[in-house]
């Protein structure tokens, strides 16, 4: 792998990770505050593992302002269950929802009601991002549907708790609010539907934060919280103890004794070539990441572009398609068939993309391409067992899609440092769209007029293919390191094991 791709990845980790400024930081440590991750490892189990879920949101947007986007959320166990945390950081502009947070913590809660996880929420906000409240406010996906899906999910009976540990003003406010339960901490935490500045403006009222919302006339007076904590680790200590007081389902054991893969882990970053142009070699990486001795490959002798079969990762049963080639109508028509059989015998999905997209020309065309092409999207779009996508290479255009990309519902998917996504490569569009350009001119380019029409394309293709740009805008939840990878998926398989199976039922297949 290129030392180059991973540098850039971990040189943004490092920024997500490192919250608001020096200065704010102080003023929250001397408000007697802890930051919001070390809340959220008070939080945990010890020695439990948090699954980071969108880290890089907002990298390099905002004036790279806004690191992960003010807001960590993830997934780790409290008391014995798995649970979705979100926690906003105020330290990064008083935890305010700018578009990305609110992107983020909407994506949270989806995971979290798809893998039935009990949400906490560690509220430290100052609400809507008021600069850019239209981008917020009022759509399908805004502010709102955060409120809604608190009420759905408890609706649902997955508990949402809430911990009130900073400012949780106006629409935030709804988020202690809504949750089944609520904890508030002593002098830091507020809640009020409009905060003193507002209550000012609108009726002239002076009222300082903790009369107009604290902890105090909370759990005394209007019962908008339930519990009263001295300090944050009590909080945390308190909102344990809700949880541990319901009853809940462990993660289930794996139904197969987990067993090393043939190749080590730590060899797998070795196995990615230095440069993009390279193949990878798609079968050794299966073999560093899947349980030994557990591929049962798929009519390996027919469409052999993309490869298919069951395995076992960490024990647990997954379908597994990946791509060593171009898709053709006989591998789209092999997939389509493949996920037929995974959602028949609950076999959950792992799609590892690699792929530069589907057979273009004449004949291809002739041969249906289109209508085979299809016939794999379609089964993606309506298989009901939990999908799972890692680009491991490129995922580019309709391959993308074919591959259970971002609006196809995997309930996780990650990207590797070294992969590239868009709609189609730099080059190619760099060539499309200068013969497009000739076209209407009538003209050819010569060599110098094409490489100063090309390049921008190409660079611009280039910059906007990457993991961390990806990451940023959560087209996926993580980028992980290829050795990170099983462990990952193992989670993301033992969560989708204890929920609900449903049954799968396709749309018209163009046969
Ligand atoms: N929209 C935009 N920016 C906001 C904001 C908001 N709702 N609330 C705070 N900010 C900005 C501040 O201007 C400041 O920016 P700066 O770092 O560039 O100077 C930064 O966030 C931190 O705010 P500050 O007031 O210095 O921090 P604090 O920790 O003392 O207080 C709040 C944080 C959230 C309690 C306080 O800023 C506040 O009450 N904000 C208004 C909240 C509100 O009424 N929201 C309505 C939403 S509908």
């Amino acid at each position: 792998m290129r030392q180059e791709d991973i540098d850039v990845w971990r040189t943004a980790q490092k920024h997500a990770i490192s919250g608001g400024g020096a200065a704010s930081q102080e003023r929250h440590k001397a408000r007697g505050k802890l930051p919001a991750r070390q809340r959220i490892s008070l939080l945990l189990d010890p020695e439990t593992p948090f699954l980071e879920v969108g880290q890089l949101a907002a990298s390099g947007l905002y004036d790279d302002a806004v690191p992960s986007a003010g807001i960590v959320t993830g997934i780790g166990m409290i008391a014995g269950r798995p649970c979705m945390i979100m926690a906003n950081d105020a330290t990064v502009k008083g935890g305010t929802y700018y578009p990305l947070t609110i992107k983020k913590q909407v994506r949270a809660q989806k995971i979290a009601r798809e893998n039935r996880l009990a949400c906490i929420y560690l509220v430290d906000s100052g609400g809507a991002f008021l600069p850019l409240q239209d981008e917020i406010f009022p759509d399908e996906h805004h502010f709102g549907s955060i409120f809604r899906s608190i009420a759905e999910m408890s609706s649902q009976g997955i508990p949402q708790i809430a911990a009130v540990m900073g400012s949780c003003t106006a629409g935030g406010a709804y988020i202690p609010a809504m949750c089944d339960e609520t904890v508030i901490v002593r002098e830091t935490g507020t809640i009020f539907l409009g905060g003193p500045q507002l209550v000012q403006a609108a009726t002239g009222e002076v009222v300082d934060p903790q009369t107009l919302g604290g902890a105090d006339l909370h759990t005394q007076q209007s019962a908008v919280a339930d519990h009263y904590a001295a300090d944050d680790i009590e909080a945390l200590q308190l909102v344990r103890e809700i949880l541990g007081r319901q009853e809940a389902n462990a993660l289930p054991a794996p139904p197969t004794e987990p067993r090393a893969p043939l190749g080590s882990a730590t060899d797998l970053v070795g196995l990615i070539p230095e440069s993009p142009r390279q193949k990878l070699p798609v079968r050794d990486i299966l073999n560093h990441l899947i349980d030994a001795d557990s591929f049962s490959e798929y009519r390996a002798r027919y469409g052999t572009t993309l490869i298919c079969g069951t395995a076992h990762i960490g024990g647990y049963p997954i379908g597994i398609l990946l791509n060593d080639g171009i898709l053709f109508s006989e591998s789209a028509q092999k997939g389509a068939n493949f996920i037929e059989l995974c959602c028949q015998r609950d076999i959950p999905l792992l799609f590892l993309h690699n792929i530069s997209g589907f057979m273009v020309g004449a004949e291809y065309e002739a041969g249906g391409i289109a209508r085979h092409g299809a016939k794999l999207v379609n089964a993606v779009s309506t298989a009901r067992v939990p999908k799972f996508s890692v680009v491991i290479g490129g995922s580019y255009g309709a391959g993308n899609y074919a591959m259970c990309g971002r609006a196809f519902g995997p309930r996780l998917m990650a990207m590797w440092p070294n992969a590239r996504t868009s709609v189609m490569g730099g080059e190619q569009a760099a060539k499309v769209l200068r013969l497009v350009r000739e076209g209407q001119a009538g003209t050819t380019m010569d060599d110098d007029e094409r490489e100063a029409f090309e390049r921008p394309i190409r660079d611009d293709y280039e910059a906007k293919g990457t993991p961390v740009h990806a990451a940023a805008r959560l087209w996926v939840d993580a980028v992980i390191a290829p050795d990170e990878t099983r462990n990952w998926l193992t989670l993301g398989l033992a969560l989708a094991r204890s929920t609900p199976k449903e049954r799968t039922q396709f749309g018209v297949f163009r046969m």
